[in-house]
């Protein structure tokens, strides 16, 4: 995804990002389920407002970095944990040694950051011989707003690309580590109740995660279609939750020799 749109969207949203209990909830679930000790050096990437260290600051010498592309997210972080470092940069090319952490961090970040394969061999870069990644990706079977207006689109015959496709998969993720030196040890999926959306608020230019962009071929006609269709799947939905799978990587056995 282009930095420049990511930096402008999450700079708009920033001021609203921790209204709702969702994101905070994965955060929380992605937290524990890394539970780093309170002597690990811990880098939070693309830590927006900062959930994911909220949730691990009561480790009390732990320390804590995050880093993100948009300085509006990463305000609203330092104004709650005033006392973590706080960067702006990119996932893709980040200001650190390498090997200073011994904890990564990356929750609910993957379909924006994009190229899964570069993302994690920068992170191994700066990762501990003996750390661990923890990585949060949204499986694509969720009832979610863009997973419902997705399914809308397809049954009118228009393609939406699912951003969270390369990542939303155990296997996926055995590939992604495979070739950058590192391996699954862990899986775990996640699911939090999330609440619901209207039709017109998911097709609005306004909705996050804009799958309305991906929609712009559609004519007038299967506008209208998609719309009512998905009226009716949002009506049939008694329960929405998003599914979310946490996963650790660890280094591969003498694979330091691999690092660039
Ligand atoms: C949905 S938010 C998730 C924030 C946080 N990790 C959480 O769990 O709430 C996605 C964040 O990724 C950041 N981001 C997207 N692409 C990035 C990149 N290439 N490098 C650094 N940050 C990025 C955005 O600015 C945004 O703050």
């Amino acid at each position: 995804m282009d930095v420049g749109w990511v930096e402008r969207e999450f700079d708009r949203r920033a001021s609203t990002y921790d209204q709702g209990s969702f994101h905070a909830s994965v955060a929380d679930a992605a937290a524990r389920f890394a539970a780093p000790t309170s002597i690990e050096t811990v880098l939070d990437v693309a830590t927006g407002t900062g959930l994911v260290l909220r949730s691990l600051q009561t480790l009390p010498a732990a320390h804590l970095t995050g880093i993100d592309v948009s300085l509006a997210m990463l305000k609203v972080a330092r104004t709650a944990l005033p006392g973590v470092r706080f960067l702006q940069a990119s996932a893709h090319d980040l200001p650190f040694e390498s090997g200073e952490f011994n904890v990564i961090t990356c929750v609910s970040a993957m379909p924006y950051i994009g190229s899964p394969d570069a993302a994690v061999r920068e992170w191994r870069r700066v990762l501990a011989d003996d750390g661990r990644i923890v990585v949060s990706a949204f499986v694509t079977d969720g009832l979610t707003g863009p997973t419902l207006t997705r399914r809308a689109a397809h049954q009118h015959g228009l393609i939406v690309e699912d951003p969270n496709a390369a990542t939303s998969t155990v296997e996926k993720w055995r590939e992604i580590s495979a070739r950058a030196g590192m391996h699954v040890v862990r899986a775990e999926i996640s699911t939090t109740p999330i609440p619901s959306a209207t039709a017109d608020s998911l097709l609005s230019p306004q909705y996050p995660f804009d799958v309305r962009n991906d929609l712009h071929d559609a004519t007038p006609d299967q506008w209208a279609l998609v719309g009512a269709t998905l009226r009716e799947l949002i009506t049939a939905t008694v329960e929405w939750r998003a599914s979310v799978l946490l996963v650790e990587l660890r280094n591969d056995r003498n694979s330091r020799s691999q690092r660039k």
